[in-house]
Protein backbone atom coordinates (compact mmCIF):
# COMPACT_ATOMS: atom_id res chain seq x y z
CA UNK A 1 0.00 0.00 0.00
CA UNK A 2 1.21 3.93 -0.21
CA UNK A 3 2.66 5.75 2.04
CA UNK A 4 0.35 8.04 4.32
CA UNK A 5 -1.24 11.37 2.79
CA UNK A 6 -0.69 14.13 4.78
CA UNK A 7 -4.21 16.70 3.67
CA UNK A 8 -5.03 19.68 6.05
CA UNK A 9 -7.63 19.38 8.42
CA UNK A 10 -10.57 20.42 6.56
CA UNK A 11 -9.48 18.09 2.55
CA UNK A 12 -11.30 15.11 2.04
CA UNK A 13 -8.29 12.42 0.43
CA UNK A 14 -8.61 10.14 -1.54
CA UNK A 15 -6.61 6.89 -2.11
CA UNK A 16 -6.63 4.85 -4.87
CA UNK A 17 -5.17 1.69 -3.58
CA UNK A 18 -4.23 -1.90 -5.97
CA UNK A 19 -2.57 -4.55 -4.97
CA UNK A 20 -0.52 -7.33 -7.77
CA UNK A 21 -2.03 -8.93 -10.32
CA UNK A 22 -3.55 -12.70 -8.98
CA UNK A 23 -4.12 -11.62 -5.06
CA UNK A 24 -7.48 -10.62 -3.94
CA UNK A 25 -7.55 -7.05 -1.74
CA UNK A 26 -8.56 -7.37 1.56
CA UNK A 27 -8.24 -4.94 4.52
CA UNK A 28 -7.69 -4.51 8.03
CA UNK A 29 -9.45 -1.58 9.56
CA UNK A 30 -7.55 -1.13 12.24
CA UNK A 31 -4.00 -1.46 10.70
CA UNK A 32 -5.39 0.61 8.36
CA UNK A 33 -6.59 3.73 10.60
CA UNK A 34 -3.13 2.89 12.62
CA UNK A 35 -0.73 3.47 9.48
CA UNK A 36 -2.84 6.57 8.16
CA UNK A 37 -2.56 7.59 12.38
CA UNK A 38 -6.33 8.32 12.35
CA UNK A 39 -8.20 7.82 15.56
CA UNK A 40 -11.56 7.92 14.36
CA UNK A 41 -12.47 4.98 12.12
CA UNK A 42 -15.83 7.17 11.08
CA UNK A 43 -13.75 9.50 9.56
CA UNK A 44 -12.49 6.71 6.35
CA UNK A 45 -14.66 5.10 3.97
CA UNK A 46 -13.31 2.01 2.12
CA UNK A 47 -14.87 0.33 -1.16
CA UNK A 48 -13.43 -2.69 -2.89
CA UNK A 49 -14.23 -3.95 -6.48
CA UNK A 50 -14.13 -7.39 -4.74
CA UNK A 51 -10.30 -7.86 -6.77
CA UNK A 52 -7.36 -5.90 -6.72
CA UNK A 53 -8.23 -2.06 -6.01
CA UNK A 54 -9.82 -0.52 -3.36
CA UNK A 55 -10.36 3.12 -2.70
CA UNK A 56 -9.87 4.61 0.97
CA UNK A 57 -11.88 8.34 1.63
CA UNK A 58 -10.49 9.95 4.56
CA UNK A 59 -12.48 13.07 5.50
CA UNK A 60 -12.13 15.63 8.18
CA UNK A 61 -15.00 14.05 10.15
CA UNK A 62 -18.15 11.44 9.27
CA UNK A 63 -19.58 12.84 5.99
CA UNK A 64 -23.07 11.41 6.86
CA UNK A 65 -23.45 12.39 10.79
CA UNK A 66 -25.99 15.03 9.74
CA UNK A 67 -28.78 13.58 7.21
CA UNK A 68 -31.57 16.00 5.94
CA UNK A 69 -34.94 15.01 6.16
CA UNK A 70 -35.95 13.64 1.88
CA UNK A 71 -37.36 16.03 -0.15
CA UNK A 72 -40.65 15.40 -2.17
CA UNK A 73 -38.34 14.75 -5.01
CA UNK A 74 -36.19 11.98 -3.58
CA UNK A 75 -39.97 10.39 -2.80
CA UNK A 76 -40.80 9.76 -6.45
CA UNK A 77 -39.96 6.91 -8.94
CA UNK A 78 -37.29 8.17 -11.61
CA UNK A 79 -37.93 6.78 -15.10
CA UNK A 80 -35.63 3.46 -13.55
CA UNK A 81 -38.10 3.23 -11.27
CA UNK A 82 -36.03 4.55 -8.50
CA UNK A 83 -36.25 6.59 -5.26
CA UNK A 84 -33.35 8.09 -3.43
CA UNK A 85 -33.45 7.03 -0.05
CA UNK A 86 -30.71 8.69 1.07
CA UNK A 87 -26.92 9.44 0.62
CA UNK A 88 -23.53 7.65 0.06
CA UNK A 89 -20.92 8.50 1.94
CA UNK A 90 -19.49 10.83 -0.83
CA UNK A 91 -22.37 12.90 -1.11
CA UNK A 92 -23.65 10.75 -3.92
CA UNK A 93 -27.71 9.88 -4.19
CA UNK A 94 -28.32 5.87 -2.58
CA UNK A 95 -31.01 4.49 -4.75
CA UNK A 96 -33.70 1.95 -4.40
CA UNK A 97 -35.74 0.62 -7.29
CA UNK A 98 -39.46 0.01 -6.34
CA UNK A 99 -40.01 -1.43 -9.99
CA UNK A 100 -38.30 -2.24 -12.82
CA UNK A 101 -40.24 -0.74 -15.78
CA UNK A 102 -37.85 -2.30 -18.30
CA UNK A 103 -38.83 -6.00 -17.38
CA UNK A 104 -42.24 -4.61 -15.52
CA UNK A 105 -40.97 -7.09 -12.64
CA UNK A 106 -42.44 -6.03 -9.11
CA UNK A 107 -39.42 -6.40 -6.83
CA UNK A 108 -38.36 -8.54 -4.11
CA UNK A 109 -36.84 -6.81 -1.26
CA UNK A 110 -34.89 -7.66 2.39
CA UNK A 111 -33.81 -5.47 5.11
CA UNK A 112 -31.57 -6.79 7.68
CA UNK A 113 -30.10 -4.92 10.44
CA UNK A 114 -29.83 -5.64 14.30
CA UNK A 115 -32.64 -4.02 16.81
CA UNK A 116 -32.11 -0.12 16.66
CA UNK A 117 -30.64 0.06 13.41
CA UNK A 118 -33.13 1.66 11.78
CA UNK A 119 -35.29 -0.59 9.78
CA UNK A 120 -39.09 0.68 11.10
CA UNK A 121 -37.78 3.68 9.91
CA UNK A 122 -36.76 2.86 6.63
CA UNK A 123 -40.05 0.91 6.40
CA UNK A 124 -42.21 4.05 6.92
CA UNK A 125 -40.03 5.94 4.38
CA UNK A 126 -40.46 3.61 1.94
CA UNK A 127 -44.36 3.27 2.95
CA UNK A 128 -44.83 6.71 2.34
CA UNK A 129 -42.76 6.78 -1.08
CA UNK A 130 -45.52 3.79 -2.23
CA UNK A 131 -48.16 6.12 -1.20
CA UNK A 132 -47.19 9.10 -3.08
CA UNK A 133 -46.39 6.91 -5.99
CA UNK A 134 -49.94 5.43 -5.88
CA UNK A 135 -48.22 1.72 -5.33
CA UNK A 136 -50.48 -0.08 -2.98
CA UNK A 137 -49.51 -0.96 0.37
CA UNK A 138 -49.99 -4.17 2.42
CA UNK A 139 -48.00 -3.54 5.62
CA UNK A 140 -47.87 -6.49 8.68
CA UNK A 141 -46.28 -5.29 11.48
CA UNK A 142 -45.27 -8.65 13.75
CA UNK A 143 -44.48 -6.14 16.76
CA UNK A 144 -48.49 -5.47 16.98
CA UNK A 145 -48.54 -1.76 15.62
CA UNK A 146 -45.77 -0.38 17.28
CA UNK A 147 -43.31 -0.24 14.59
CA UNK A 148 -44.41 1.90 12.36
CA UNK A 149 -48.34 3.41 13.68
CA UNK A 150 -48.18 6.46 11.60
CA UNK A 151 -48.57 4.08 8.66
CA UNK A 152 -51.95 2.91 9.61
CA UNK A 153 -54.09 5.04 7.67
CA UNK A 154 -52.02 5.67 5.01
CA UNK A 155 -52.01 1.70 3.77
CA UNK A 156 -54.75 -0.18 2.16
CA UNK A 157 -54.22 -2.85 4.46
CA UNK A 158 -52.33 -2.39 7.86
CA UNK A 159 -52.04 -6.08 9.32
CA UNK A 160 -50.68 -6.19 13.55
CA UNK A 161 -50.93 -9.77 14.36
CA UNK A 162 -49.52 -13.21 12.92
CA UNK A 163 -53.08 -14.40 11.96
CA UNK A 164 -53.54 -11.43 10.30
CA UNK A 165 -50.15 -11.51 8.07
CA UNK A 166 -50.86 -14.95 7.27
CA UNK A 167 -54.57 -13.71 5.89
CA UNK A 168 -52.78 -11.23 4.05
CA UNK A 169 -50.26 -13.36 2.72
CA UNK A 170 -52.81 -15.56 1.38
CA UNK A 171 -54.97 -12.68 -0.02
CA UNK A 172 -51.49 -11.34 -2.16
CA UNK A 173 -51.15 -15.12 -3.09
CA UNK A 174 -54.42 -15.34 -4.39
CA UNK A 175 -54.51 -11.75 -5.83
CA UNK A 176 -51.56 -12.36 -7.72
CA UNK A 177 -52.77 -16.06 -9.35
CA UNK A 178 -56.05 -14.01 -10.41
CA UNK A 179 -54.14 -11.40 -12.07
CA UNK A 180 -52.09 -14.06 -13.62
CA UNK A 181 -55.41 -15.41 -15.06
CA UNK A 182 -57.00 -11.57 -16.11
CA UNK A 183 -53.57 -11.34 -18.28
CA UNK A 184 -54.11 -14.45 -19.77
CA UNK A 185 -57.29 -13.65 -20.75
CA UNK A 186 -55.76 -10.34 -22.42
CA UNK A 187 -53.02 -11.84 -24.09
CA UNK A 188 -50.62 -9.99 -22.04
CA UNK A 189 -47.27 -11.74 -21.11
CA UNK A 190 -46.05 -8.76 -18.61
CA UNK A 191 -47.19 -6.17 -15.86
CA UNK A 192 -47.60 -2.57 -16.87
CA UNK A 193 -47.51 -0.29 -14.24
CA UNK A 194 -51.46 1.73 -13.76
CA UNK A 195 -52.64 -0.12 -16.86
CA UNK A 196 -54.81 -1.02 -15.68
CA UNK A 197 -53.68 -2.22 -11.91
CA UNK A 198 -51.50 -0.48 -9.79
CA UNK A 199 -48.02 -2.25 -8.37
CA UNK A 200 -49.16 -4.01 -5.13
CA UNK A 201 -46.55 -4.13 -2.96
CA UNK A 202 -47.00 -6.74 0.92
CA UNK A 203 -44.28 -6.40 3.04
CA UNK A 204 -43.39 -7.86 6.65
CA UNK A 205 -41.88 -5.60 9.78
CA UNK A 206 -39.82 -8.22 11.93
CA UNK A 207 -40.52 -11.20 9.52
CA UNK A 208 -38.68 -13.20 11.68
CA UNK A 209 -41.38 -13.61 14.44
CA UNK A 210 -43.23 -15.23 11.93
CA UNK A 211 -41.07 -17.31 10.29
CA UNK A 212 -38.66 -18.45 12.88
CA UNK A 213 -38.14 -22.20 14.11
CA UNK A 214 -41.27 -22.30 16.73
CA UNK A 215 -43.67 -20.13 15.28
CA UNK A 216 -47.34 -22.00 14.46
CA UNK A 217 -47.35 -20.28 10.95
CA UNK A 218 -43.27 -20.95 10.37
CA UNK A 219 -44.44 -23.66 7.49
CA UNK A 220 -47.27 -21.53 6.21
CA UNK A 221 -45.53 -18.56 6.45
CA UNK A 222 -42.55 -19.42 4.43
CA UNK A 223 -44.59 -21.09 2.03
CA UNK A 224 -46.93 -18.04 0.54
CA UNK A 225 -43.49 -16.11 0.79
CA UNK A 226 -41.63 -18.31 -1.79
CA UNK A 227 -45.20 -18.45 -3.66
CA UNK A 228 -45.57 -14.42 -4.25
CA UNK A 229 -42.23 -14.53 -4.91
CA UNK A 230 -42.56 -17.08 -7.46
CA UNK A 231 -45.87 -15.48 -9.00
CA UNK A 232 -45.89 -12.38 -8.08
CA UNK A 233 -42.95 -10.44 -9.44
CA UNK A 234 -44.23 -10.44 -13.21
CA UNK A 235 -47.95 -9.54 -12.15
CA UNK A 236 -46.77 -6.99 -10.16
CA UNK A 237 -47.15 -8.14 -6.37
CA UNK A 238 -43.87 -7.44 -5.04
CA UNK A 239 -42.51 -8.55 -1.10
CA UNK A 240 -40.68 -7.54 1.22
CA UNK A 241 -39.36 -8.88 4.44
CA UNK A 242 -37.99 -6.93 7.36
CA UNK A 243 -35.96 -8.67 9.87
CA UNK A 244 -33.18 -8.65 13.04
CA UNK A 245 -32.78 -12.31 11.40
CA UNK A 246 -28.70 -13.33 11.49
CA UNK A 247 -29.28 -15.92 8.98
CA UNK A 248 -31.96 -17.39 6.60
CA UNK A 249 -32.36 -20.42 9.13
CA UNK A 250 -34.36 -17.80 10.97
CA UNK A 251 -36.69 -17.12 7.92
CA UNK A 252 -38.33 -19.98 6.93
CA UNK A 253 -34.69 -21.49 5.73
CA UNK A 254 -36.20 -22.85 2.56
CA UNK A 255 -33.65 -22.99 -0.37
CA UNK A 256 -36.45 -21.19 -2.72
CA UNK A 257 -36.84 -18.31 -0.18
CA UNK A 258 -33.00 -18.04 -0.10
CA UNK A 259 -33.09 -17.58 -4.22
CA UNK A 260 -35.61 -15.05 -4.09
CA UNK A 261 -33.86 -12.80 -2.12
CA UNK A 262 -30.53 -13.14 -3.50
CA UNK A 263 -32.14 -11.63 -6.83
CA UNK A 264 -34.18 -8.92 -4.21
CA UNK A 265 -32.98 -5.62 -3.15
CA UNK A 266 -31.09 -5.74 0.00
CA UNK A 267 -30.20 -3.37 2.55
CA UNK A 268 -28.00 -4.46 5.39
CA UNK A 269 -28.20 -1.91 8.36
CA UNK A 270 -25.86 -1.85 11.32
CA UNK A 271 -25.24 -5.62 12.22
CA UNK A 272 -24.75 -7.73 14.97
CA UNK A 273 -21.54 -10.18 15.08
CA UNK A 274 -22.88 -13.47 13.75
CA UNK A 275 -24.96 -11.57 11.29
CA UNK A 276 -22.03 -11.18 8.92
CA UNK A 277 -20.19 -14.92 8.57
CA UNK A 278 -24.29 -15.85 8.01
CA UNK A 279 -24.87 -13.95 4.91
CA UNK A 280 -21.36 -14.96 3.49
CA UNK A 281 -22.50 -18.43 4.07
CA UNK A 282 -26.15 -18.05 3.03
CA UNK A 283 -25.12 -16.58 0.13
CA UNK A 284 -26.52 -12.82 0.02
CA UNK A 285 -22.85 -11.52 0.22
CA UNK A 286 -20.18 -12.48 -1.93
CA UNK A 287 -17.10 -13.83 0.43
CA UNK A 288 -14.30 -11.59 -1.41
CA UNK A 289 -16.36 -8.04 -0.87
CA UNK A 290 -15.80 -6.58 2.41
CA UNK A 291 -17.84 -3.84 4.61
CA UNK A 292 -16.93 -1.80 6.66
CA UNK A 293 -18.36 -2.17 10.36
CA UNK A 294 -21.14 0.28 11.39
CA UNK A 295 -20.54 1.52 15.23
CA UNK A 296 -23.05 1.83 17.26
CA UNK A 297 -22.17 5.69 18.03
CA UNK A 298 -19.96 8.09 16.51
CA UNK A 299 -17.46 8.74 19.19
CA UNK A 300 -14.54 7.78 19.02
CA UNK A 301 -13.11 5.40 21.59
CA UNK A 302 -10.37 7.26 23.80
CA UNK A 303 -7.98 6.58 26.18
CA UNK A 304 -8.13 7.28 30.09
CA UNK A 305 -5.70 7.19 32.76
CA UNK A 306 -6.68 6.29 35.66
CA UNK A 307 -5.69 9.11 37.42
CA UNK A 308 -7.22 11.38 35.50
CA UNK A 309 -10.27 13.40 36.74
CA UNK A 310 -13.04 11.13 34.93
CA UNK A 311 -15.14 13.42 33.10
CA UNK A 312 -17.20 10.46 31.34
CA UNK A 313 -20.10 11.07 33.96
CA UNK A 314 -21.40 14.06 31.70
CA UNK A 315 -20.52 12.51 28.08
CA UNK A 316 -23.21 10.89 26.29
CA UNK A 317 -22.74 8.35 24.17
CA UNK A 318 -22.38 10.40 20.88
CA UNK A 319 -24.61 10.87 17.86
CA UNK A 320 -25.83 7.04 16.82
CA UNK A 321 -25.35 5.64 13.42
CA UNK A 322 -29.58 4.42 13.04
CA UNK A 323 -30.23 4.55 9.38
CA UNK A 324 -26.54 4.07 7.98
CA UNK A 325 -26.23 0.97 5.57
CA UNK A 326 -25.47 -0.77 2.40
CA UNK A 327 -27.52 -1.25 -0.23
CA UNK A 328 -26.31 -4.60 -1.23
CA UNK A 329 -28.19 -5.24 -4.63
CA UNK A 330 -27.57 -1.51 -5.77
CA UNK A 331 -24.27 -0.43 -7.57
CA UNK A 332 -21.96 0.38 -4.88
CA UNK A 333 -22.46 -2.51 -2.45
CA UNK A 334 -19.37 -1.99 -0.26
CA UNK A 335 -19.76 1.79 0.04
CA UNK A 336 -21.06 2.95 2.93
CA UNK A 337 -24.49 5.09 2.88
CA UNK A 338 -26.82 6.39 5.67
CA UNK A 339 -31.13 6.79 4.85
CA UNK A 340 -32.32 10.39 5.28
CA UNK A 341 -33.65 11.61 8.63
CA UNK A 342 -37.14 9.89 8.94
CA UNK A 343 -38.95 11.42 11.69
CA UNK A 344 -37.82 12.66 15.11
CA UNK A 345 -34.62 11.34 16.81
CA UNK A 346 -36.41 11.86 20.20
CA UNK A 347 -39.76 9.75 20.98
CA UNK A 348 -42.71 12.02 19.99
CA UNK A 349 -45.50 11.10 22.57
CA UNK A 350 -48.50 10.24 19.98
CA UNK A 351 -47.89 9.82 16.36
CA UNK A 352 -44.34 11.98 14.64
CA UNK A 353 -46.08 14.61 12.89
CA UNK A 354 -42.87 14.65 10.62
CA UNK A 355 -43.79 11.36 9.74
CA UNK A 356 -47.27 12.34 8.82
CA UNK A 357 -46.32 15.00 6.59
CA UNK A 358 -43.84 12.36 4.79
CA UNK A 359 -47.10 10.46 3.87
CA UNK A 360 -48.70 13.96 2.61
CA UNK A 361 -52.31 14.05 2.68
CA UNK A 362 -55.52 11.99 0.65
CA UNK A 363 -56.48 8.43 0.50
CA UNK A 364 -53.61 5.78 0.05
CA UNK A 365 -54.03 3.41 -3.51
CA UNK A 366 -56.35 0.51 -3.49
CA UNK A 367 -56.15 -2.65 -4.50
CA UNK A 368 -58.37 -3.20 -8.14
CA UNK A 369 -61.80 -3.81 -8.04
CA UNK A 370 -61.47 -6.53 -10.47
CA UNK A 371 -58.80 -8.24 -8.12
CA UNK A 372 -60.97 -7.73 -4.85
CA UNK A 373 -63.11 -10.94 -5.15
CA UNK A 374 -59.67 -12.81 -5.19
CA UNK A 375 -58.95 -10.67 -2.43
CA UNK A 376 -61.14 -12.49 -0.69
CA UNK A 377 -63.42 -11.87 3.29
CA UNK A 378 -60.11 -11.38 5.05
CA UNK A 379 -59.85 -8.18 2.55
CA UNK A 380 -62.83 -7.08 2.99
CA UNK A 381 -62.97 -7.31 6.79
CA UNK A 382 -59.33 -5.43 7.24
CA UNK A 383 -61.28 -2.03 7.90
CA UNK A 384 -63.82 -4.19 10.11
CA UNK A 385 -62.01 -5.44 13.50
CA UNK A 386 -65.20 -7.82 15.09
CA UNK A 387 -65.22 -9.64 11.47
CA UNK A 388 -61.07 -9.76 11.57
CA UNK A 389 -61.02 -11.11 14.93
CA UNK A 390 -63.42 -13.69 13.78
CA UNK A 391 -61.26 -14.77 10.80
CA UNK A 392 -58.11 -14.84 13.17
CA UNK A 393 -60.14 -17.24 15.39
CA UNK A 394 -60.95 -19.73 13.00
CA UNK A 395 -56.90 -19.55 11.49
CA UNK A 396 -56.13 -19.78 14.78
CA UNK A 397 -58.67 -22.98 15.65
CA UNK A 398 -57.71 -24.57 12.16
CA UNK A 399 -53.79 -23.78 13.49
CA UNK A 400 -54.32 -25.30 16.46
CA UNK A 401 -56.44 -28.85 15.56
CA UNK A 402 -53.96 -29.35 12.82
CA UNK A 403 -50.60 -28.94 15.21
CA UNK A 404 -52.56 -31.69 17.24
CA UNK A 405 -50.80 -35.44 16.89
CA UNK A 406 -53.58 -37.91 17.13
CA UNK A 407 -53.44 -40.75 19.80
CA UNK A 408 -53.58 -43.95 17.82
CA UNK A 409 -55.21 -46.30 20.62
CA UNK A 410 -53.05 -45.63 23.25
CA UNK A 411 -56.36 -44.90 25.84
CA UNK A 412 -56.21 -46.53 29.01
CA UNK A 413 -59.54 -48.90 28.23
CA UNK A 414 -57.92 -50.41 25.64
CA UNK A 415 -60.06 -48.77 22.74
CA UNK A 416 -58.73 -46.38 20.00
CA UNK A 417 -59.54 -42.70 20.67
CA UNK A 418 -61.44 -41.83 17.63
CA UNK A 419 -60.51 -38.70 16.06
CA UNK A 420 -61.42 -35.74 13.68
CA UNK A 421 -60.23 -36.98 9.99
CA UNK A 422 -57.67 -34.40 9.41
CA UNK A 423 -57.75 -31.84 6.14
CA UNK A 424 -55.28 -33.24 4.68
CA UNK A 425 -56.93 -36.85 4.54
CA UNK A 426 -60.43 -35.01 3.72
CA UNK A 427 -58.63 -33.70 0.69
CA UNK A 428 -56.93 -36.42 -0.48
CA UNK A 429 -60.14 -38.88 -0.19
CA UNK A 430 -62.05 -36.50 -2.15
CA UNK A 431 -59.06 -36.40 -5.10
CA UNK A 432 -58.59 -39.50 -5.20
CA UNK A 433 -62.55 -39.97 -5.37
CA UNK A 434 -62.50 -38.11 -8.14
CA UNK A 435 -62.39 -38.93 -12.18
CA UNK A 436 -60.17 -35.58 -12.80
CA UNK A 437 -58.30 -33.18 -11.31
CA UNK A 438 -60.24 -30.97 -9.83
CA UNK A 439 -59.49 -27.25 -9.26
CA UNK A 440 -59.80 -25.89 -5.76
CA UNK A 441 -62.88 -24.32 -5.90
CA UNK A 442 -64.06 -27.73 -6.94
CA UNK A 443 -61.94 -29.12 -4.59
CA UNK A 444 -63.47 -27.19 -1.65
CA UNK A 445 -67.45 -27.52 -2.30
CA UNK A 446 -66.66 -31.68 -2.23
CA UNK A 447 -64.66 -31.63 1.02
CA UNK A 448 -67.39 -29.01 2.57
CA UNK A 449 -69.71 -32.09 1.07
CA UNK A 450 -68.51 -34.41 3.40
CA UNK A 451 -70.24 -33.67 6.54
CA UNK A 452 -66.88 -32.73 8.17
CA UNK A 453 -65.90 -29.20 9.65
CA UNK A 454 -67.03 -26.33 7.01
CA UNK A 455 -63.51 -24.70 5.77
CA UNK A 456 -62.84 -22.04 3.58
CA UNK A 457 -61.04 -21.84 0.79
CA UNK A 458 -57.59 -20.20 2.24
CA UNK A 459 -57.00 -23.71 4.15
CA UNK A 460 -57.91 -25.91 1.21
CA UNK A 461 -55.17 -23.63 -0.91
CA UNK A 462 -52.97 -23.38 1.96
CA UNK A 463 -53.38 -27.75 2.22
CA UNK A 464 -52.76 -28.25 -1.71
CA UNK A 465 -49.39 -26.14 -1.77
CA UNK A 466 -48.43 -28.27 1.64
CA UNK A 467 -48.94 -31.84 0.15
CA UNK A 468 -47.82 -30.46 -3.58
CA UNK A 469 -44.54 -29.70 -1.58
CA UNK A 470 -44.52 -33.17 0.01
CA UNK A 471 -45.10 -34.89 -3.56
CA UNK A 472 -48.30 -36.28 -2.14
CA UNK A 473 -50.64 -34.21 -4.69
CA UNK A 474 -49.98 -33.31 -8.30
CA UNK A 475 -50.40 -29.80 -10.37
CA UNK A 476 -51.30 -30.42 -13.48
CA UNK A 477 -52.23 -27.91 -16.16
CA UNK A 478 -54.62 -24.86 -15.44
CA UNK A 479 -54.48 -24.64 -11.75
CA UNK A 480 -55.87 -28.10 -11.57
CA UNK A 481 -54.81 -30.95 -8.88
CA UNK A 482 -54.62 -34.91 -8.95
CA UNK A 483 -53.42 -37.43 -6.32
CA UNK A 484 -49.66 -38.24 -6.68
CA UNK A 485 -50.38 -41.97 -6.55
N1 LIG B 1 -33.64 7.27 9.31
C1 LIG B 1 -33.77 7.66 10.58
N2 LIG B 1 -33.94 8.96 10.87
C2 LIG B 1 -34.08 9.39 12.14
N3 LIG B 1 -34.04 8.58 13.21
C3 LIG B 1 -33.84 7.28 13.00
C4 LIG B 1 -33.71 6.75 11.68
N4 LIG B 1 -33.55 5.42 11.77
C5 LIG B 1 -33.59 5.13 13.08
N5 LIG B 1 -33.76 6.25 13.83
C6 LIG B 1 -33.79 6.31 15.32
O1 LIG B 1 -33.48 5.01 15.84
C7 LIG B 1 -34.61 4.47 16.52
C8 LIG B 1 -34.76 2.99 16.15
O2 LIG B 1 -35.13 2.90 14.80
P1 LIG B 1 -36.12 1.77 14.27
O3 LIG B 1 -37.27 1.61 15.17
O4 LIG B 1 -36.38 2.07 12.85
O5 LIG B 1 -35.16 0.50 14.41
P2 LIG B 1 -35.46 -1.02 14.09
O6 LIG B 1 -34.28 -1.52 13.36
O7 LIG B 1 -36.78 -1.16 13.45
O8 LIG B 1 -35.46 -1.66 15.53
P3 LIG B 1 -36.26 -2.94 16.08
O9 LIG B 1 -35.51 -4.14 15.59
O10 LIG B 1 -36.15 -2.78 17.56
O11 LIG B 1 -37.64 -2.86 15.56
C9 LIG B 1 -35.79 5.33 16.12
O12 LIG B 1 -36.75 5.40 17.13
C10 LIG B 1 -35.15 6.67 15.86
O13 LIG B 1 -34.94 7.34 17.08
MG1 LIG C 1 -38.53 -2.20 13.92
Amino acid sequence: MSAPVLAAADEVVELMLEVPQGQVISYDLAALCSALDITDPTRIAVETDGTRRAIVTIYPSNPLEQMPPPSPQDMLMDRHGRIVMGRYHNGRPARRRLFDPRTGSAQRALVFGTTGAGKSRVVQYTLACEKRNRIVSWYGDLKGGQSAPEAEDHVDWYATSQEEVILMLRAAVAVAEARQRRYKALGRNAFILNDPDPLISVRVDEANRLLEKGSPYRDEGTRLVKELGRTGRSVGVGAELDAQASHLEELGGSDTLRAMLKEGEVTLLRWSSSMMRQLVADGLLPATSQLMPIPKTLRPRTLRSQFDPDPDDDEDDGPGTHGMGYLLSGPHPTALMRHWRIGSIAPTPGLDPEILTLYGPGEPARLETASQEAAGEAYAARHDPAAMAALCQTLWLDTQQAAVIPIEGGAASGRSTPRRPRLEDRLLAVLAAAENPMTAEDILDAVNADGGRPVRIGSIRNCLGGLADAGEVLRTERGRYAPAR
